[in-house]
């Protein structure tokens, strides 16, 4: 995460920074900064918080700075040391002259401070980051070649890095260098961006080369020079960016997230197309390249993913494993890329990422990719350093989300799961046609379906209202709607602080019972189906111990109404295909609390959407 940007040409350089770096604040917005390349010094502005702060701190000096045409901006996600000016990025050696802006972690900093600090190098900030300027400017004043020293310093750096330095003694050049973490140069004419993420700098060109780790390149108004670890020259391969720069509008909405939430029937309606033609045609996945044998003969497959990608997992295993009949093990990233894997040749390893950068599921990717798995990779970002990964691609196709909470990924995930399990369940011969016929007709139905919750969203807006004033709140469900509850409970969390919890309902007895009482709310994910009765007697026993209950339901059964204080109805969904309908409420409530409470709806504190760090 963070945000990096830079620009070397002919052009006042400010407004590229900040309006490249306003598209970059899905990635953090803990503190921004700007470096500038000014007449005899680099010049460096910060502001802690949102990048408006940066944008009055740099009103005054407006005039003055327009002569600037080289620069590198940083918007931060703050991992060492805490969101202050004084951590905000760009960072400077001693001496001012050098400035660096980093996106990652550099894992040796406490080696590389003690050896820069014995060499009389003082550090300001308790970042990571400040090393890299220590170091380049200490290896720059022996060989007084910022891409040597850039080299040089890239051999010391161990962890992940997008880094772009400039030097006062080097002007109109940015030197930048990349490992494990996004960076992309953008070609213009006499001028050259680089930044994380293309939304930085679309509008001003769509052609682009994207760095591969350890490459160092130096930009300069006239030129690229592109060299490998080694100092090799190579040949930039320039591509064509399929991006069209986005306007991005609420469109009337008050928050992205709750635009975004409305898109979602649009969002599986285009998705089905060319893929789901009619419940009696034969799903269409080209993107998979799996030969039909080797999927008949399929007999495993693991699922990584992280956040709210890791609960459309969990969703895709219930429903892989009752379609397909093929075992599937779910682990986030995190955890499945610090022990020993079983995986191989004969394992299909599927990577679920909104973004397609989150570090941790990259990492899980790249080694189960080393070991001969077949990669598939369900993403929203076709483009994507885990699309690049890919065997074969699934691309949700949800377009860009702006809110950092997922929503409509989310459901584009679950839609894309679907499909794949039927894909197979069909080459596979796993389920009898008049299922898949049927599955397939409940499918097509799905948008209008949500489109008839979003029609009575003030039913849930009134709930919402009536519980914002709880401190936690509880999530249960069974079966397939688990993983609803746990991503319910995540949205909560991550949008108004509330401390949401998801359960099975059938682990209840066992310890979170404990905490019920009056003052709980418990949200019951009561869907019809296989284990529905078992969910109205663990939520009875919700209800004995006083706790303030809410059904979520598709029954009409009124005997509810005894049991529950308050009942969310939704559309009659078959069993398997209610986490896409059970999850609109979920995502409403959330929404709808979060805003009631006066919370940062779309830029939830802490958070960023896309976690380039482990
Ligand atoms: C961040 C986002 C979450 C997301 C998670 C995984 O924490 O805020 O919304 O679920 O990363 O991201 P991915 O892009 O891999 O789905």
């Amino acid at each position: 995460m963070c945000g990096i940007v830079g620009y070397v040409g002919k052009k006042p350089v400010v407004d590229i920074l900040l309006d490249g770096l306003e598209q970059l604040e899905y990635r953090g917005y803990d503190s921004s900064g700007i470096a500038l390349k000014c007449a005899d010094s680099i010049k460096v502005y910060k502001a802690e918080g949102k990048l408006k702060n940066l944008r009055e701190e740099l009103a005054p000096h407006a005039y003055e700075l327009t002569k600037a045409t080289t620069g590198i901006g940083h918007i931060r996600w703050a991992t060492h040391g805490a969101p202050t000016v004084l951590n905000a990025h760009p960072h400077t050696c001693n001496c001012g002259n050098l400035t660096v802006v980093h996106n990652g972690i550099i894992e040796n900093y406490k080696e590389l401070k003690e050896e820069l600090e014995a060499k009389g190098c003082t550090f300001r900030s308790q970042t990571d980051t400040e090393t890299v300027a220590h170091l380049v400017a200490s290896i720059y004043g022996q060989v007084k070649d910022l891409t040597k020293a850039v080299h040089l310093a890239s051999e010391k750096i161990q962890g992940a890095y997008a880094l772009c330095i400039m030097h006062n003694n080097e002007p109109n050049k940015i030197v930048v260098t990349k490992r494990n973490a996004p960076l992309i140069v953008g070609y213009g004419e006499n001028e050259f961006y680089v930044a994380s993420d293309i939304p930085a700098f679309i509008k001003h060109t769509k052609r682009a080369v994207y760095l591969s780790d350890n490459q160092v390149a130096t930009l300069t108004p006239d030129s690229i020079v592109l060299e490998d670890e080694h100092g090799n020259k190579l040949e930039p391969k320039v591509e064509l960016l399929p991006w069209e720069p986005i306007a991005l509008s609420k469109m009337g909405y008050k928050h992205f997230m709750l635009k975004e939430i409305h898109e979602q029937p649009d969002v599986i309606r285009n998705i089905l197309v060319g893929k789901l033609h009619t419940p009696e045609d034969p799903i269409v996945l080209d993107e998979v390249k799996l030969t039909r044998e080797t999927l008949k003969n399929l007999n495993r497959i693991q699922i990584i993913a992280c956040g709210t990608s890791l609960h459309a997992a969990m969703i895709g295993k219930y429903i892989i494993e009752n379609f397909c009949g093929i075992p599937v093990d779910v682990e986030a990233s995190s955890e499945y890329i610090y022990r020993k894997t079983v995986t191989d040749e004969h394992t299909l390893v599927i990577g679920v990422s909104q973004s397609g950068e989150t570090a941790d599921t990259l990492t899980a990717i790249k080694q189960s990719k080393a070991k001969g798995s077949h990669i598939l990779i369900i993403t929203n970002r076709p483009d994507s350093a885990m699309a690049r990964e890919a065997d074969s691609l699934i691309p949700v196709s949800a377009g860009i989300e702006v809110s950092v909470a997922a929503t409509k990924s989310y459901i584009a995930q679950l839609t894309s799961f679907y499909l794949l399990a039927l894909y197979m369940a069909e080459i596979k011969g796993t389920m009898a046609q008049s299922d898949l016929t049927a599955l397939k007709a409940e499918m097509m139905l799905l948008p209008q379906k949500i489109e008839q919750i979003l029609a009575h969203k003030e039913d849930i807006q009134k709930c919402a209202r009536k519980y914002s004033g709880t401190r936690d709140f509880i999530y249960i469900a069974r079966g397939i709607n688990y993983p609803t509850a746990l991503e319910g409970a995540l949205k909560l969390k991550e949008i108004s602080y509330i401390n949401a919890t998801g359960y099975s309902a059938g682990e209840l007895k066992h310890g979170p019972i404990a905490m019920l009482d009056e003052t709980m709310p418990v949200l019951s994910i009561l869907m019809k189906g296989s284990v529905y009765e078992k969910l109205l007697s663990n939520s009875e026993e919700a209800k004995a111990r006083n706790a303030r209950m809410i059904a979520l339901t598709n029954s009409t059964d009124e005997k509810l109404d005894d049991l529950f204080d308050f009942i969310i109805r939704v559309p009659d969904v078959i069993e398997l295909l209610s986490p896409i309908v059970a999850m609109i409420p979920l995502q409403l409530i959330a929404y709808y609390i979060a805003e009631f409470l006066g919370k940062d709806v779309d830029q939830p504190r802490n958070l960023a959407k896309s976690v380039t760090v482990e």
